[in-house]
């Protein structure tokens, strides 16, 4: 059985890593890995592939960035040779990004059968584009991998029960394994930041928090006013908006380093008094990770995060100092994530189904 990968932004390939795992497992199944290029850097992709051990992909479209349209519709112009190309039994896009959508939509035009891993999730925020790319991808097709019953209850409330299978979330699968791995690996930050001491982690992309100056700027002050250091990993989005607008991301208590990989984030995390991001992969590490987060949006997707308070939606900047300070919560925090084989689960679904 032939499986094809469609990735192309940092979340993905995190999620990647443990499919390409679970398919080199099954004797039975072929693994094609399409990189459409929405993220190109180095730090942004390339480390990726290297830390978590996943194949180079076969097929690199190098489509760049740009305006929505113009980025998913180059996605949808390249696929196509490669879909004629390689006739998959599935192919198999990820989460809400535009390289999910460009996959589904040029897969379900080819009459081929499209699978969608994270599905279900929902913000319920119109104005996100990762809002757009979920709900087409989900009603595109032919079989939806949800993480959780939650994404479960959205699917149904939408009509699509009979397309879905619960499998836990791969990403729970990858955290897991890394943090295990890393065990007395010294943790890396930003100079200037004692990583034996009390410090906190931050990563803020999301457009409706770079791209409003006004709004930026409270966010940093913010930061910059906690009571401990933070190591602010900086995406380029943030860098690029914060200096357009004339924002210094570093002062009082930030430090500013580049985006770093994936095992030295967990490691950082793992290690941390306190999260901040507006990213969904990094609330949820938090969590599984036992480090309180604050989570710079108006709502969020994985909602199971903010039992007990371990999650915390602060979408006002003035509201994030306190937010981050506030003490650890002490009650538990339940395994709604899954047991770490939700990538196993979801080629196995694929292999029946084929
Ligand atoms: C994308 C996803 C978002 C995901 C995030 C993870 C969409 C709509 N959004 O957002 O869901 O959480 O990836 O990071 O698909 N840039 C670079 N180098 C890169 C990549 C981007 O400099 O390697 C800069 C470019 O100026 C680009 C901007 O960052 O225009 C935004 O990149 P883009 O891929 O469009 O969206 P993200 O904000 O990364």
């Amino acid at each position: 059985m032939k499986i094809l990968s469609v990735v192309g932004a940092r979340p993905q390939f995190v999620k990647l890593a443990a499919i390409a795992d679970a398919a080199a497992q099954r004797d039975d199944v072929e693994h094609i890995i399409v990189h459409t290029g929405q993220h190109y850097d180095a730090a942004m992709s390339d480390v990726f592939f290297a830390d978590l051990r996943i194949p180079a992909p076969d097929v690199n479209l190098a489509i760049g960035s740009g305006s929505h349209g113009r980025q998913t519709g180059a996605m949808l112009a390249g696929m196509d040779e490669v879909l004629e190309e390689h006739q998959p039994d599935w192919t198999l896009v990820y989460g809400d990004t535009n390289s999910t959508l460009a996959g589904a939509l040029s897969a379900v035009k080819m009459h081929l059968k499209v699978a969608h891993l994270e599905a279900g999730l929902r913000s319920f925020n119109r104005r996100m584009p990762e809002e757009h790319n979920r709900v087409i991808t989900d009603h595109a097709a032919d079989l939806l991998l949800a993480p959780t019953e939650v994404a479960r209850a959205h699917l149904a409330a939408e009509g699509l029960t009979d397309r879905t299978v619960v499998t836990g979330d791969v990403m729970t699968d990858v955290c897991l394994r890394v943090a295990a791995s890393l065990e007395d690996t010294p943790v890396a930050l930003p100079e200037g930041i004692d990583p034996a001491a009390d410090y906190a982690v931050a990563t803020i992309h999301r457009a409706d928090n770079t791209d409003d100056p006004a709004r930026l700027r409270g966010i940093i002050e913010a930061l910059q006013a906690l009571d401990m250091p933070l190591a602010l990993f900086a995406h380029p989005r943030l860098v690029a908006k914060a200096k357009d607008a004339g924002i210094e991301l570093a002062g009082g208590a930030v430090h500013v380093g580049a985006p770093v990989a994936y095992p030295d984030l967990i490691n950082a995390v793992q290690h941390a008094r306190a999260v901040v991001t507006d990213s969904g992969g990094l609330q949820k590490e938090a969590y599984l990770l036992g480090t309180p987060g604050s989570t710079v949006r108006t709502e969020t997707e994985w909602v199971e995060t903010l039992e007990n308070d371990w999650n915390r939606l602060v979408p006002e900047p003035a509201d994030l100092t306190a937010a981050v300070m506030r003490p650890r919560p002490t009650a538990d925090r339940p395994a709604h994530y899954g047991d770490g084989h939700a990538s196993l689960r979801s080629i196995d679904a694929l292999r029946e189904r084929a």
